[in-house]
């Protein structure tokens, strides 16, 4: 059998962030068609604070029907040099949408951290756990700071992050989940030689657009105006693209482009459609020290038969494919 295709059981360390949302909102969509098995949300600091990005992610679950499903609470990152990202996806990190989504009735005070939910699960289940990583990596790196090895204890760690032939997004040179916490993100890259990671390289290319969005309201063949299909979520799905598509229009995100880039969403492309990205193998170094490049990701190419490589990084990507295939997905969640 396709390993792809076996039935994932999947921990996201995210935080929502507009991108992480659809992200979150594919993979319930996949797991309600029992392709994968979401074992647990782990949410960090990241695009806004470890409060908001914990409420997004309960917010999201409930509006997908996987109100079972924990959540975990960030950890905090050692160095707070870089600031957040609401200025693209808004002070609550959705759109400034949360307020029309029900509340979802968890505590940030009383879950538990997203780091010790990492090292129970790993240990329960060695072998077994997909981490799909798409924020900054302050909680894995605080498991295995705690837990020396429990990284190694996962099937495997997929990574939005990183930029390599292409500039950075939040600073000319790195891109914002590694640049928010470089010493955690040093400290995930040395713990295993398999890591799989998918940069803005690929992620640039990932443009989600309004046009995308309104078919998730006329899903059925043949639509007419009058067939509108309105539920809560697809209404959010339509309100937070328009929200994003503004804000990157701004920040020239898309480079001019109407829409905005789902780059966390690249990672369940890789576990569940695998066709539509190619990798290569490397060596990724992460630059903690420098005062213009803090958060670089580095490979040093010069040796093409370096032996020693800690990463597979996605080179390249079939966009028309993994947006399509989304789209396909999300409209089993609203319909
Ligand atoms: C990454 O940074 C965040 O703003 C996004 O959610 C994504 O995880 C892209 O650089
Ligand atoms: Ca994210």
């Amino acid at each position: 059998m396709n390993r792809h295709l076996s039935i994932r059981k999947i921990v996201v360390d995210t935080d929502p962030g507009g991108d992480d949302a659809f992200a979150l909102l594919w993979l319930q969509s996949l797991a309600k068609r029992g392709l994968a098995e979401i074992t647990a949300i782990t949410t960090a600091e990241g695009n806004v604070s470890a409060q908001q990005t914990f409420q997004s992610a309960a917010q999201l679950l409930h509006l997908g029907g996987f109100d079972a499903v924990e959540v975990g609470r960030g950890v905090r990152r050692a160095v707070e040099d870089i600031a957040d990202a609401a200025y693209i996806h808004g002070a609550d990190g959705m759109g400034n949408l949360s307020h029309t989504l029900p509340a979802a009735g968890r505590s940030f005070a009383t879950a538990r951290d997203s780091d010790d939910i990492l090292i129970e699960t790993l240990q329960a289940m060695p072998g077994e756990i997909t981490i799909v990583a798409i924020a900054p990596l302050t909680n894995l790196a605080s498991a295995e700071k705690k837990s020396p090895g429990i990284l190694k204890r996962a099937k495997e760690i997929v990574i939005m992050g990183g930029a390599f032939q292409t500039h950075g997004n939040v600073t000319s040179q790195a891109e914002f989940n590694i640049a928010f916490d470089p010493e955690a993100a040093q400290i995930v890259f040395a713990s295993r030689d398999d890591l799989v990671v998918i940069p803005l390289d690929v992620t640039h290319q990932l443009i989600f657009t309004p046009e995308m969005a309104a078919q998730l309201q006329y899903p059925w063949k043949n639509a007419t105006p009058k067939s509108l299909h309105s539920s809560p979520l697809t209404h959010f799905i339509v309100a937070l693209c328009d929200f994003m598509t503004r804000t990157s229009l701004t920040y020239r995100e898309t480079r001019g482009a109407q829409g905005f880039l789902v780059h966390d969403a690249a990672t369940l492309a890789y576990l569940f459609y695998p066709e539509t990205l190619t990798f290569r193998r490397a060596q990724v170094d992460i630059e903690t020290e420098g005062r213009w490049t803090r958060g670089k990701t580095i490979i040093d190419s010069r040796h093409s038969t370096k032996s020693s490589a800690n990463a597979w990084i996605a080179s390249a990507v079939d966009c028309v494919s993994v947006l399509a295939a989304m789209l396909e997905d999300l409209k089993d969640l609203t319909c």
